[in-house]
């Protein structure tokens, strides 16, 4: 298992001061990240949110209008730009970590926690979901079994901490995932 979580992530990500999740579609970054920030006091940005904002329009349009290329430039800007900040919760989208840029940029963030999800929760959750542009599919288990594939070695890859919320409420999931990074985050603590 390439994560690090048993490899004392603490003492490798000693300069952190933001918590980044990062996973697929589905896997609750927005709902988890909104209440780790309430938890520790941080900032909370989901990099999603910030591109509808700024473009005033909703994701699936900026995919009709200039592609998922298109999309992922306006990302990878916006994820430089906050990964320049610190003290946020930062939620990314589930594509994020496709631009090894982006890789680089979020390692040097802050403490990265990949949230685990099954496709299976993932069709639960978001199977019917029309803000999510890549979901719109004649077979969305297959396209997320894709999408899985490709992505999964990537998300391993950078992440220091891995948690699976399948089958947790909400109110589980976030008392967990906040255990589990106030033992592994240095600045915790210190707020
Ligand atoms: C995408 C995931 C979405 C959003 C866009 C593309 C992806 O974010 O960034 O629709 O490539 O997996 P969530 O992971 O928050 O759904």
């Amino acid at each position: 298992m390439p994560c690090r979580q048993c490899a004392n992530a603490a003492a490798m990500r000693a300069a952190a001061d933001n918590v980044v999740l990062i996973g697929a579609m589905g896997a609750g970054k927005s709902v988890l990240g909104q209440r780790l920030a309430e938890r520790f006091g941080l900032r909370f940005v989901d990099l999603d949110q910030v591109i509808e904002a700024r473009t005033g329009v909703d994701i699936p349009t900026i995919f009709a209008f200039e592609g998922e290329a298109g999309f992922r430039v306006r990302e990878k800007a916006v994820l430089a730009e906050f990964c320049a900040e610190r003290g946020q919760v930062i939620a990314t989208g589930g594509g994020a970590v496709l631009d090894p840029d982006n890789r680089a940029a979020l390692r040097a963030a802050g403490l990265i926690v990949w949230l685990r999800v099954s496709v299976q929760q993932q069709l639960a959750r978001v199977g019917r979901d029309r803000n999510r542009p890549l979901l719109r599919a004649t077979d969305p288990q297959a396209r997320l079994d894709a999408l899985a594939r490709v992505r999964e070695p990537l998300y391993a890859q950078i992440a220091d901490l891995e948690f699976d919320s399948d089958g947790l409420s909400p109110d589980l999931a976030s008392e967990r995932l906040a255990a589990l990074i106030a033992a592994h985050w240095p600045r915790q603590g210190t707020t």
